[in-house]
């Protein structure tokens, strides 16, 4: 089996390149990431050599690039993404052209190569905000994105449905919960979190903390695609999530505790631009269907996650120094 991975030297993708691998020894990987500041090879450092992985340099909106590497492999899993909320509030523009284009350009691609199997990554963003006593997000939840980052998902969503309904793309599509563990960008809630904790600095919560975020270790995501690609229904949707709902307080005193710090070592900032207040996800169609669960719990799984920020210092320290950037053309050019 060889796959066409998209985005995967960001934080999902490079974490699902090393469970597939790991799992399956028969099983290639092309991995096509255009290195935005997000993409980071020394996720990958450790597979340099290997036969069964490669590395190209391309953008997902090549329509040329995307159809040459898609008619190699035999299925597409497609993280590529701009993915951070507080960006697309700042700047949309690279979300549309990554989301929806480069989406396109992939489905495009499929479709002209004998309608490849294609797996989508989407995000529980896309079904918009609950209040505190609202069902959690399911499968039939209409979609409502509200920041430019979910309505540029939502759209990618959209496409992907359209090339199954109209031209029978063998699709299916993932909308999952935030994510967190080892080798994610150190912009986002948790890592920020730690690696501030880290160097002394404080945990910035955004207005009151009380918004809700429901918290899946990043290997289980890996497991719930790698059921979903292999015994999925072909043009369904599964939401996957981690029964872990809890207030960014919550998230934030329990970091706290874990690395021996105080609350004075919390500040309340402004609130984001049109903050969400609540996600959760009813997760009961992918258990029922394909027999698939959480496994690691929120407090093991942040020790892990607070354990790996500590053992991967250098890591996440050529990011805050802009060093990181540098690892492709030391390593693939000349
Ligand atoms: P990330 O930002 O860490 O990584 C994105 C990767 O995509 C980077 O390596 C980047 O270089 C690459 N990329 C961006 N634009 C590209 C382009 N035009 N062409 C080729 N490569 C490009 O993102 P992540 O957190 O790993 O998220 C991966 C996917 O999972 C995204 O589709 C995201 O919407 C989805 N998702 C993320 C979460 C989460 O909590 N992080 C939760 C649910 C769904
Ligand atoms: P984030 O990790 O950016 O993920 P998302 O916006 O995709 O859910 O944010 C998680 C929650 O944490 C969200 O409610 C915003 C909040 N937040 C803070 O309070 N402070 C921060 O410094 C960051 C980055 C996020």
């Amino acid at each position: 089996m060889k796959l066409l991975v998209t985005g995967g030297a960001g934080f999902i993708g490079s974490n699902f390149i090393h469970y597939i691998l790991k799992k399956y020894p028969d099983y290639e990987i092309a991995n096509l990431d255009v290195l935005t500041y997000a993409g980071n090879l020394e996720n990958l450092t450790d597979l340099e050599g290997n036969p069964r992985y490669s590395f190209v340099k391309g953008n997902i909106t090549d329509y040329d690039l995307v159809e040459k590497l898609v008619s190699k492999v035999d299925m597409i899993v497609h993280f590529a993404a701009e993915s951070h909320v507080d960006r697309s509030i700042l700047d949309s523009r690279d979300f549309v052209g990554t989301n929806i284009v480069g989406t396109h350009a992939l489905l495009e691609a499929a479709k002209k190569n004998d309608n490849k199997r294609f797996h989508h990554i989407s995000t529980d963003e896309v079904f918009g905000s609950l209040s505190l006593t609202d069902p959690a997000f399911s499968e039939k939840t209409p979609y409502d994105p509200r920041s430019p980052y979910s309505a540029s998902k939502a759209g990618s969503d959209h496409l992907v449905r359209a090339y199954f309904h109209t031209y029978g793309l063998p699709v299916t599509i993932s909308n999952c919960s935030n994510n967190y563990g080892p080798y994610h960008f150190p912009e986002k809630l948790i890592p920020l979190s730690i690696t501030n904790l880290i160097q002394g600095k404080k945990i910035t919560l955004y207005g009151d903390g009380m918004h809700v975020r429901d918290w899946l270790y990043v290997e289980d995501h890996c497991s719930a695609i790698d059921a979903i690609i292999h015994n999925g229904v072909i043009g369904d949707t599964y939401c996957i999530g981690g029964n872990t709902e809890k207030t960014n307080k919550e998230v934030a005193y329990k970091i706290l505790e874990l690395l021996g710090k105080g609350e004075e070592s919390i500040e309340f900032i402004d609130d984001r631009r049109g903050h969400d207040r609540r996600y959760a996800i009813d997760f009961s169609k992918l258990k029922g269907e394909l027999g698939w669960e959480p496994s690691v719990g929120f407090e093991e799984g942040l020790l892990k996650t607070i354990q790996w920020y500590k053992d991967n210092e250098k890591w996440w320290k050529n990011i805050v120094s802009g060093e990181y950037r540098d690892y492709y053309k030391n390593h693939y050019e000349n």
